[in-house]
Parts: structure tokens; C-alpha cells; sequence
């Protein structure tokens, strides 16, 4: 591994419930090193965002957690590292000759108007600092996906296999670059995730507790909510995740 900490350790296990509940247990047991990699070739209960299950074939996705410990982010500011991983992935599918790469908000990953991968961060809190479980789930050999729509794999996108251990490698190289000028800046992501932001600008449909409207995502807040302009009204709109269903 071509990094300074991230993937340097690598835990591999033929399956797992979820490599983010693994990874707790092991920040628990106090033998994680900070950037370690938990990942798995079979995860048969992975967790997503909003309670959602994340679903994946055997041996033929990325799923994996990455231990990291940010001394220098406030809980308050998380919302930031959350950007930091969206553009390390957006960085990592661009180098992979993917275009058209999007964050859709809070931070799926977008090919187009397809789903390409997703991100679930958890943080355990401890007295004066807290442990972050990034738990990255990436479709990369697969390309049949029953009963879901508008999903993409890097398979799809390219037409080339990948070798999911060479890509781990890349993809810990281009997180890391990322982390390290985060470190260094925690607002330096702002401006970015800001440009890759999935229907920002563009007037489509959504839905919240009052029912259907068109609207223009316009930016995300410092905590991370969306904010949204709805059309025919002056005030600006600002949802939390479950508040807010997008419709196209
Ligand atoms: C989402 O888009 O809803 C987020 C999906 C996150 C899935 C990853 S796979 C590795 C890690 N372990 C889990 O249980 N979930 C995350």
C-alpha cells in the first residue's frame, strides 16, 4: 500500500454481519490502528443510511470500513469529513475513467442518474475525542441488481472487471490525499462537494411533509442539511435527511 496510514492495516474476512459493527468491536478491544481497513467478501447484513439494508453479491463488490480518529473536527462539523469521502470516491471513479461522477446529497455516490456506491459514517463518542467508522459500500463486478433501479457498478460503467484488492489500493490512495489536505483545512471541501452536488441548480421534483413541489437544491448548511428553493415561495427551505424524498 502506496499510503502514509491509510490501509495499512487490513483485517479480511471471508464474511460478516456488517464490517461497521466489526470495526466497533474492534475500536472496542483497542486494536485498530487509525486508517486500518476492515473488509469483507461477503457482508450479509450490511447497514445503510435511513435504516436501509445494503445489499451486496459475494465476491463481487467493495465493502469495507475504514477506521479514522479526527482529532481536529468537531462532532459538530462532521458533516465535513462526509464531504472529504464523497470527493476522495469522486476522485477515485474519475481516475478510473468514469465520468459524470456525482455526490448525491447526503453522500450517495452518482453515476449520472445511477447509484454507484454509498457511505455510512458512524462515530463513537468517547470522553474527549470520538472514533469514525467510515463504512463505504462500492458496486464494482456486479451488474444485475434485482429489484432495485437506477444502479450502476464500475463493471457497468467501464465493461472492464476489476481486482477488488487493486482497487482498495487505489482507492485508500485517493481517500488519504484527500484526508490529509482536510486535515490541514477542514473548509477546503465545501466549495467542491458543492460542485459535484447532484441536481444542484436545477429545478426538479421533491417531496416533504406538505406533499409534492418543484424546487432547486441551492447548497447544503454548516451541519449538513440541504437547502432547497421552492418554486413561487421566497424563503429558502432546509431538510434533514428523512425530512426531504427526492422524486426525480
Ligand atoms: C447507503 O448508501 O445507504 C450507505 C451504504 C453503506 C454500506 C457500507 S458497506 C460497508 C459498511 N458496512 C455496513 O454495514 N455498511 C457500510
Amino acid at each position: 500500500m502506496n499510503t502514509l496510514f491509510f490501509g495499512k492495516q487490513i483485517i479480511h474476512l471471508s464474511e460478516i454481519d456488517s464490517t461497521n459493527n466489526y470495526t466497533i468491536q474492534l475500536i472496542r478491544q483497542s486494536v485498530m490502528s487509525e486508517g486500518g481497513v476492515v473488509i469483507t467478501d461477503n457482508q450479509y447484513q450490511g447497514r445503510g443510511q435511513r435504516g436501509n439494508l445494503w445489499l451486496t453479491e459475494e465476491k463481487q463488490n467493495l465493502t469495507f470500513s475504514l477506521y479514522l480518529k479526527p482529532k481536529f473536527l468537531p462532532l459538530s462539523q462532521q458533516f465535513l469529513l462526509s464531504k472529504c469521502i464523497c470527493l476522495g470516491l469522486v476522485d477515485f471513479l474519475t481516475e478510473l475513467g468514469i465520468e459524470n461522477c456525482m455526490v448525491k446529497w447526503p453522500n450517495d455516490i452518482y453515476v449520472g442518474n445511477k447509484k454507484i456506491g454509498g457511505i455510512l459514517i458512524e462515530n463513537l463518542v468517547q470522553s474527549n475525542f470520538y472514533h469514525s467508522i467510515v463504512g463505504i459500500g462500492l458496486n464494482v463486478n456486479q451488474t444485475k441488481f434485482e429489484g432495485l433501479e437506477s444502479v450502476t457498478s464500475i463493471l457497468s460503467e467501464t465493461g472492464k472487471i476489476h481486482d477488488l484488492r487493486i482497487l482498495l489500493e487505489q482507492m485508500c490512495n485517493n481517500l488519504e490525499r484527500r484526508y490529509l489536505k482536510f486535515t490541514q483545512n477542514i473548509h477546503s471541501v465545501n466549495e467542491e462537494y458543492l460542485k459535484y452536488l447532484y441536481q444542484k441548480d436545477v429545478v426538479a421534483k421533491y417531496s416533504d411533509e406538505k406533499g409534492v413541489f418543484s424546487g432547486k437544491i441551492i447548497g447544503v448548511d454548516p451541519i449538513g442539511q440541504l437547502i432547497v428553493k421552492k418554486q413561487n415561495q421566497e424563503k429558502e427551505s432546509t431538510y434533514s435527511m428523512k425530512e426531504i424524498t427526492f422524486l426525480t
